[in-house]
């Protein structure tokens, strides 16, 4: 089998990037490693820059994302049990969107199912070869059969533990990376949210979020130590727990019930460098991890989307090589900097096992600052709608 771009990985990277090639007449042949099925039903994060919603937009499928989403024009901030509101639409003009990244798999897996595309599922034992010449191919196993695409490109949007990364040797790729010593437990539950807009909550006893899917649908955090576990936690200890975390006044008048997913993630910054090797390119997860603070996992893999797919415009629209050439050092230049940001942000708002009373101290400065002085909202409203791509 014959086509032009190869997409390794049923994510929101690589669902994306085929519809947006489909619609400028670009062949691509996309395999997954699991079923549709199991791909919906990972949760995950849910603020959306408006860079993203363009995209989709531009990629025919932000029909019912225009129509059902939440929008959201600034967040809420607590210290113990001080609040207050950091507006992103009054210093630029932008604001976030709400819209489950289920959903928006969800919607991608629909209009490519629609346009007939060719999407090989619970494949196994995909390898790369020739990626560094102009004659890449991808082998696999799918319903029992060996299988080979020949391409001209290979996107490999398969995620953090994807074959992609790990194909470029280890002489050329550099990995920068930062692990931190907590993890956040998630909560979904069918409960209205506590406010209209999210909460980042810094307290005495860790950071705490509460966040939203819709109006029926919330999701909160709390920062836990690594070593727990999602079965110690029950439901009433996580909702106590939660309450503690925020101001009075919201715990007051927060909604509980029964979870319907519960989950501990760990938190991570991660880069790999280059985002391109020869016909390969790197692209979502597969490239960089943020720590979720500031939600930036889902709008990360929304701008290398944008990056490399106005490069494969380029070289088959226009016949030039410039988007290619450029892809890594352009996504990167974005990369870093949200990297940057979420890290700034869980810095600024979790509890460190080793953290000083000055530490602490500083901690508090930097949010009393971010309370008072309009450039720094403003600085963090920039980095939160998204930098320009
Ligand atoms: N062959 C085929 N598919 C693979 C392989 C493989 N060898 N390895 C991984 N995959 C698939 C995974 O099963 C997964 O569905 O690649 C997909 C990668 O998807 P994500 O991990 O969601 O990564 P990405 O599309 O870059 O999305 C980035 O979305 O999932 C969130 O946390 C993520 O917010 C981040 C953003
Ligand atoms: C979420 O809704 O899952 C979410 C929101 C904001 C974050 C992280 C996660 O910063």
């Amino acid at each position: 089998m014959r086509t032009q771009v190869a997409i390794i990985g049923g994510g929101p990277s690589g669902l994306l990037l085929a519809q947006l090639l489909h619609r400028k007449g670009i062949d691509t042949v996309l395999i997954e490693r699991k079923t549709r099925e199991y791909v919906l039903s990972r949760i995950r994060a849910g603020v959306l820059e408006t860079g993203f919603i363009e995209l989709m937009r531009l990629a025919g499928v932000a029909e019912r994302l225009d129509r059902e989403c939440l929008i959201h024009d600034g967040t809420l901030f607590a210290l113990d049990e001080e609040i207050f509101h950091v507006s992103f639409t009054q210093t630029t003009g932008r604001p976030v969107v709400i819209y489950g990244q289920t959903e928006l798999t969800r919607d991608l897996y629909d209009a490519r199912e629609a346009a007939g595309a060719k999407i090989f599922y619970q494949v196994e034992d995909a390898e790369i070869h020739d990626a560094d010449t102009q004659k890449p191919y991808l082998t696999f196993t799918a319903g029992g059969e060996a299988t080979r695409i020949d391409c001209d490109f290979i996107a490999g949007c398969d995620g953090f533990h994807g074959i992609s990364r790990k194909t470029i040797p280890l002489d050329v790729r550099q990995e920068y990376e930062k692990v931190y010593p907590f993890g956040w437990l998630g909560v979904l539950s069918e409960t209205p949210p506590i406010d209209e807009e999210l909460i980042y909550s810094c307290s005495q006893r860790g950071f705490a979020l509460c966040s939203m899917r819709n109006r029926q649908l919330s999701r909160h955090y709390i920062q836990c130590p690594l070593s727990d576990h999602p079965e110690d936690w029950s439901d009433a200890a996580f909702w106590d727990e939660l309450k503690r975390r925020i101001p009075q006044q919201y715990a007051d008048r927060l909604v509980t019930g029964p979870s319907i997913e519960k989950s501990i993630a760990p938190l991570r910054s991660f880069v790999t460098e280059p985002m391109r090797w020869g016909s390969l390119f790197l692209c979502g997860d597969a490239a960089h991890i943020v720590p979720p603070t500031g939600a930036k996992g889902l709008n990360t893999a929304a701008s290398d989307v944008h990056y490399l797919y106005h490069a494969l415009c380029e070289h088959y629209l226009e016949k030039s090589s410039r988007g290619i050439e450029e892809y890594s050092a352009r996504a990167l230049a974005r990369i870093w900097k949200a990297e940057r940001f979420s890290w700034w942000m869980t810095m600024l708002l979790h509890r460190f096992p080793e953290q000083t009373e000055f530490d602490l101290r500083m901690q508090r400065a930097e949010i009393a600052f971010l309370r008072e002085n309009e450039s720094a909202r403003r600085v963090f409203a920039e980095n939160y709608v998204g930098l320009p791509y």
